[in-house]
């Protein structure tokens, strides 16, 4: 039986993460993440003076490159730090603070609503794809990033991995929330643009391998960058946290190359217009 999820316990446990995880993110995850904000622009048809909501902005990286193109942008996010850490990387843009699941903003306010990996970090997402739709233009495009499986995105799925090979249990402090790969499926990705009431809706793969310098550094990387991922992990017995990272070391070997570990990345791109 699925257990039953607080949608706000599970915001305020993300919101709280966020709030330590934002400099290891952006050191970490900000080169990777990146490599997905112009096909995620692209799909929702930014140009300049389209009108902007970037939902989870995180440290801003997608409205940055909104903003690059001459995009009027706002940029929400639920954690108040990771809020701070963009407006000093992107002195001139908007940000405001904002849950997914209830957005601060009129109906049809903007031209384009993106949000890049918000996905693996919502508690319910039919409420938050919803909430995205609602405050986009008639005619308007969503465009949503997120992981594909696991087993395609090596700096998460060997942790994933790791954890289940040591026989680790989540810890009873963990809020329950959905799992994290839920819309890696083209088929249920599709199923909740379609059920939010967009029409053209199509998903497509970003490929591509990222370079990390060291085992230890992809194993700070994440600890450091994450926040389910990071207390899953953090929450296990000293001797339990040592078997994980002995799993953890095993596999990361298998992407060692002569200049540092080369690592196959995922990502999911979705998009579709409102009616
Ligand atoms: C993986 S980061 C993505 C950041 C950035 N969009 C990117 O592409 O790198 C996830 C972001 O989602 C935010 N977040 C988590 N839950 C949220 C919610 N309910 N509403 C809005 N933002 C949320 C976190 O604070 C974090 O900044």
């Amino acid at each position: 039986m699925s257990p039953i999820i607080d949608v706000d316990a599970f915001a305020r446990f993300e919101a709280a993460g966020w709030s330590q995880a934002h400099d290891g993110y952006h050191r970490f995850f900000g080169p990777i993440t990146a490599r997905a904000a112009e096909p995620l622009l692209d799909a929702a048809r930014v140009r300049a003076g389209t009108t902007v909501l970037d939902v989870a902005t995180g440290p801003g990286y997608l409205a940055a490159s909104a903003a690059a193109r001459g995009a009027s942008v706002v940029g929400t996010d639920i954690s108040a730090e990771i809020l701070t850490l963009a407006r000093r990387l992107h002195p001139g843009i908007t940000f405001r603070l904002a849950d997914a699941h209830r957005l601060d903003f009129a109906d049809a306010s903007f031209d384009a609503v993106v949000a890049g990996f918000l996905l693996p970090h919502l508690g319910d997402h039919h409420a938050a794809a919803a909430e995205l739709v609602r405050v986009l233009e008639p005619g308007g495009r969503l465009a949503l990033s997120t992981w594909d499986a696991p087993e395609r995105v090596a700096v998460l799925g060997a942790v994933v991995a790791a954890v289940g090979e040591a026989g680790a249990q989540p810890p009873p402090d963990l809020p329950p929330g959905p799992p994290f790969f839920a819309f890696s499926d083209d088929t249920e990705l599709t199923a909740l643009l379609n059920g939010a009431g967009l029409t053209d809706v199509a998903v497509t793969t970003q490929a591509f391998t990222h370079r990390v310098v060291s085992a230890d550094a992809w194993w700070d990387g994440v600890i450091g960058g994450t926040v389910r991922t990071a207390a899953l992990v953090n929450g296990q017995t000293a001797p339990m946290r040592r078997r994980i990272r002995a799993a953890f070391d095993r596999i990361a070997s298998h992407y060692q190359t002569d200049q540092g570990l080369d690592l196959p990345f995922s990502v999911k791109l979705a998009s579709g217009r409102r009616r």
